[in-house]
């Protein structure tokens, strides 16, 4: 294990840098068995500034090899969040047939023009990587999309290959509205369309789209999803990613949606995207665990801020449709952790509690389900507290005690709230992960997230459930990074 990685708060299972600042995570992309993960990255500081691509790749989205930043600031500006493909048939002529390149579209943020408030300071570039992504030429007649509109945001491409169509598809968010663009050569860009008046939350500025089509396993009905990140505007405050479930014709994206979904009503979860070019039928996200209200002062030293597990996304119906997201079972198999889930056998409630290489430990709850409490604590009386709300059919998740809230006047409040609706039959469950400074709570198989970190003097090493008839307390394994004695 590398010594930094025995820091107070650094995650064990999560992927943090190093060192230094990172923020969303970029150009998803999986070839010849390497996932790569890039990142927005500045390698001077523990704070936000002039934005590199930072890299890591795996084979089994699990462990991770920190490389070396891909794409730094040039002339044109600071490298912002994008995406990567594989170009198979080299349409781009960056690579050949038998090694085709990848080819990765970033934003250029000029900060000069943008310290002028000159309008016209974020426009789209693109590099390609003919060593499996290891190292990145920037294209020679960037940028490939200019900025003709003179939008203020104007950022964010997300690039991939749409098969009906046989076009490169783009899309990027221009203020508060994705645009479309296509391609035959990852070059030259044509204007489509546009997505978001009268739909969607606004509160903010929306960020880093992605769009792709996922199939109801039961019934095989195709819809296409369209993920934004806005910020602020997220209903438990800051930022937060909201989803539409509609039609994608390779031009229009259509949705008779009404209501706002959000992918995770967490407060840490922030500017997802999927992976392109999986070889399996899958949709893998991953966030930014963080957000900007307090993002860049949260109590971490020589890193700063860590990524969501990777997260399999899936599309169900009821009478409307909606995402359920949880970590890919790859990861959950052997992870050395405390999983606890709630489930509905034969009319009865379970809570039952997992551990690597123990017996399952159940016990019924009278049903319905009455409120309960789940308290993650340490032995400085520090505790978080996840509870479920029966009459207002709510979950709730309170940090305010939780350890460390001082460095920000944001940070403890407001308690986050979601949803709660227990699914009948086999998948009504949840799940909890804890690492050292985050929790990621999944309810209702996955419909109703609530990601969040925190900042403990220690590890947190009990678990109790409330609640009016049945408590229970469990003690956890605690993670196994060695924290400082203060
Ligand atoms: C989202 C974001 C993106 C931008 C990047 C800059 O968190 O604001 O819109 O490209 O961060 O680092």
């Amino acid at each position: 294990v590398v010594e930094a990685y025995y820091e107070n708060f650094r995650p064990q299972y999560h992927f943090s840098p190093e060192a230094h600042w990172m923020n969303d995570p970029n150009g998803l992309v999986y070839n010849d068995g390497t996932y790569h993960l890039y990142y927005q990255f500045y390698p001077d500081s523990t704070v936000w500034g002039p934005m590199h691509w930072g890299h890591a790749t795996s084979k089994d989205l699990k462990k991770w090899h920190n490389e070396p930043v891909v794409l730094k600031p040039d002339s044109l500006g600071y490298i912002f969040s994008g995406s990567a493909v594989v170009d198979h048939n080299n349409t781009s002529g960056f690579g050949t047939s038998q090694n085709p390149p990848l080819v990765a579209m970033f934003t250029y943020h000029d900060p000069v023009a943008a310290a002028q408030k000159t309008t016209n300071y974020q426009y789209q570039g693109i590099a390609y990587s003919i060593d499996n992504g290891q190292t990145f030429t920037k294209y020679a007649n960037n940028p490939v999309v200019p900025n003709s509109d003179n939008l203020v945001d104007f950022r964010d491409p997300k690039v991939f290959w749409h098969e009906a169509s046989q076009k490169w598809v783009l899309l990027l968010v221009g203020g508060d509205r994705a645009m479309i663009y296509n391609s035959d050569n990852l070059k030259e860009w044509t204007y489509l369309s546009d997505f978001g008046q009268n739909t969607g939350a606004h509160g903010g500025v929306w960020e880093c789209p992605d769009l792709f089509p996922l199939t109801i396993e039961e019934t095989g009905e195709t819809k296409w999803v369209l993920l934004i990140s806005i910020n602020p505007g997220a209903p438990n405050g800051g930022s937060g990613t909201q989803y539409f479930i509609g039609e994608f014709d390779g031009k229009t994206f259509k949705t008779s949606q009404t209501e706002e979904k959000w992918i995770d009503l967490g407060r840490d979860n922030y500017a997802g995207i999927t992976y392109n070019n999986l070889p399996y039928e899958e949709r893998i996200f991953i966030g930014w665990m963080s957000n900007w209200d307090y993002g860049q002062v949260t109590p971490t030293e020589k890193w700063r801020s860590a990524m969501t597990l990777p997260r399999k996304l899936e599309l169900n119906k009821n009478k409307a449709y909606f995402l359920t997201n949880k970590p890919v079972e790859t990861l959950i198999e052997n992870l050395q952790t405390d999983t606890l889930e709630i489930q509905e056998e034969n009319g009865i409630y379970m809570f039952s509690h997992t551990e690597l290489n123990q017996s399952k430990v159940a016990f019924d709850l009278p049903k319905p389900l009455n409120d309960f409490n789940i308290k993650l604590s340490n032995t400085d009386g520090e505790q978080l507290l996840i509870s479920y709300d029966s009459e207002k059919q709510e979950y709730r998740l309170d940090r305010s005690k939780s350890g460390d809230i001082t460095f920000s006047d944001s940070f403890a409040l407001p308690i986050m709230k979601a949803p709660a609706k227990f699914k009948k039959g086999e998948s009504a469950d949840f799940s909890i992960y804890i690492d050292a400074s985050s929790v990621e709570f999944f309810g209702d198989g996955g419909a109703n997230a609530l990601t969040a970190q925190f900042f403990p003097s220690k590890p947190y090493t009990e678990f109790s459930i409330e609640t009016k008839d049945k408590p229970t307390t469990i003690t956890l394994t605690p993670i196994p990074s060695i924290w400082k004695e203060n």
